[in-house]
């Protein structure tokens, strides 16, 4: 399992040519709120949460966790990108062995000028810097077009498409040498 640990974490903000990539702080509490309360972004991951209920639960920090990034643009949280060794909502078996998973989530006003993109292949990069040789798994729905289209634009090539929560799941990897 790849562990980030202090070694690597927080890493120094890390700026794109228009972003930049951070660990969360209490600023950003309401975007990821924002993001997590979101009918389209919750489209295909799960359904959006309850205000309320994010209010509630969300801590002062948001996301405070090793590969956790906000993304930044002009100064405001747009989304986060996510690298851990969790399993994500799908069959904790087809995490290959603890391998580390990519997962992204962007307001829907900052959809469509290629900022996901920009942000994931840095959080790549960093980490492929951090763990050398390590590869990247993703899991997405296959009816989620703007995510496969982004992780086939990052180099995740298919291994498997499967049925969970009455969708069809697309597994795919990023591997080291590529
Ligand atoms: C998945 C998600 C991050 C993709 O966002 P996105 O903005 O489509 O992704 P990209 O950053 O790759 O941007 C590509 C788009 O930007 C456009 N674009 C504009 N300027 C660009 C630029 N300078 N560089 C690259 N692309 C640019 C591209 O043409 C493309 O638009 P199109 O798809 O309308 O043709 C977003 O839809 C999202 O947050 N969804 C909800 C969460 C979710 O489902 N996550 C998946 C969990 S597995």
């Amino acid at each position: 399992m790849t562990v980030l640990g202090t070694d690597v974490w927080p890493p120094a903000p890390i700026g794109t040519e228009r972003l930049v990539l951070r660990e969360a702080e209490a600023r950003d509490r309401a975007a990821v709120i924002e993001i997590n309360a979101s009918p389209e972004v919750g489209a295909y991951v799960g359904g959006p949460r309850p205000r309320a209920e994010l209010e509630r639960v969300v801590p002062e920090v948001p996301g405070r966790r090793p590969g956790f990034f906000v993304v930044e643009l002009d100064g405001a949280a747009i989304g986060t990108v996510e690298l851990n060794a969790q399993s994500p909502d799908t069959p904790a078996e087809r995490l290959a062995a603890g391998d580390t998973h990519l997962g992204y989530l962007f307001l829907p006003e900052a959809w469509g000028h290629g900022y996901a993109g920009e942000a994931c292949a840095a959080a790549l990069d960093w980490f492929s810097g951090a763990r050398p040789g390590e590869p990247v798994v993703l899991y997405t729905q296959t009816a989620n077009v703007r995510s496969m289209r982004l992780a086939a634009k990052l180099g995740f090539t298919e291994r498997e498409r499967f049925e969970a929560y009455g969708a069809e799941q697309w597994f795919g990897v990023r591997s080291p040498d590529r």
